[in-house]
């Protein structure tokens, strides 16, 4: 994947407003998820596409200095280098090869999979990863569950408001993402072999980051927007009015997590 084709592009003030807001939003769901999979001291962690630092962080500190995390992404402007010294941030897109063969006791991704076309290809390169009894642990978007942004379509601001989210799924489907993807989870988990899979689903509603979050993803892609003739500058700005109010109670899509182990 070239990172032109990655439509919310991290070379941007709004999209380090974004990691702080998906943190906020999903980082409880994460490590909940993280912990109950027996995360230890020792352990060797890749975390792909970590955008941020949170989780990468938050992982470093559970592993301890007799474990590593390993944080790739296709863009490292927002993965500061100085974080703890068990950490190794690199560039690397995980379509290309696995990093290390056998290696790492976890795996993890979160809302990078669905922005992947060769997603299928990048899973089998994070399995290869694993070594045996490694975990795999997979926390993807399923923005087709639930399109909505505002779940109370109410009034002018909440129809204005799912009518942006439509046309930011349109671009997201125009570039490749598969928008059904969080659901395909599991079944794709057992279909390369992997035991003891299971999932769970969590979904915000007027949780304030989710605020945040818009904000900073219509002013990420407002230009693609305008491009493509989904809204107007006018809609777009009565929109970001709208939402810093406060009242829209947004919603983003539901956030599938699915986690399985190598035999
Ligand atoms: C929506 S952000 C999610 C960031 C972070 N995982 C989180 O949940 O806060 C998606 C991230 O995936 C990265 N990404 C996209 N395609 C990638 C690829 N092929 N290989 C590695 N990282 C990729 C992007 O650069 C971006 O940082």
């Amino acid at each position: 994947m070239k990172k032109s084709d990655y439509l919310l592009e991290n070379s941007n003030v709004e999209a380090g407003r974004r990691f702080e807001a998906l943190s906020a939003i999903f980082d409880k769901v994460t490590f909940a998820h993280c912990q109950r999979l027996g995360l230890s001291p020792g352990w060797n962690v890749w975390e792909v596409g970590a955008g941020g630092t949170s989780v990468v962080q938050w992982l470093a500190d559970r592993v301890g200095s007799s474990g590593t995390v390993t944080a790739t992404d296709i863009d490292v402007s927002w993965a500061s280098t100085a974080i703890a010294g068990n950490v190794a941030i690199s560039k690397h897109d995980v379509v290309s090869t696995p990093l290390q063969e056998g290696f790492f006791d976890l795996v993890h991704t979160r809302l990078v999979l669905v922005h992947v076309p060769e997603r299928q290809t990048a899973l089998q390169n994070m399995i290869r990863a694993l070594r045996p009894g490694g975990l795999l642990l997979l926390e993807d978007a399923d923005p087709a569950l639930q399109p909505m942004a505002c779940i109370n379509e109410s009034g002018p601001p909440q129809v204005l408001a799912n009518k942006l989210r439509h046309a930011f799924r349109h671009l997201m489907a125009s570039r490749g993402v598969d928008l059904a993807y969080g659901r395909k989870l599991p079944a794709l988990l057992r279909e390369q072999g992997l035991e003891d899979v299971g999932a769970d689903c969590y979904f915000p509603v007027a949780e304030p980051f989710c605020n945040i979050l818009e904000i900073a993803t219509v002013k990420l892609i407002a230009p693609q927007i305008l491009a493509a003739n989904l809204a107007t500058k006018a809609e777009l700005d009565q929109h970001i009015s709208n939402v810093a109010s406060g009242a829209l109670d947004l919603t983003t899509a539901p956030l599938i997590s699915a986690w399985g182990k190598k035999p």
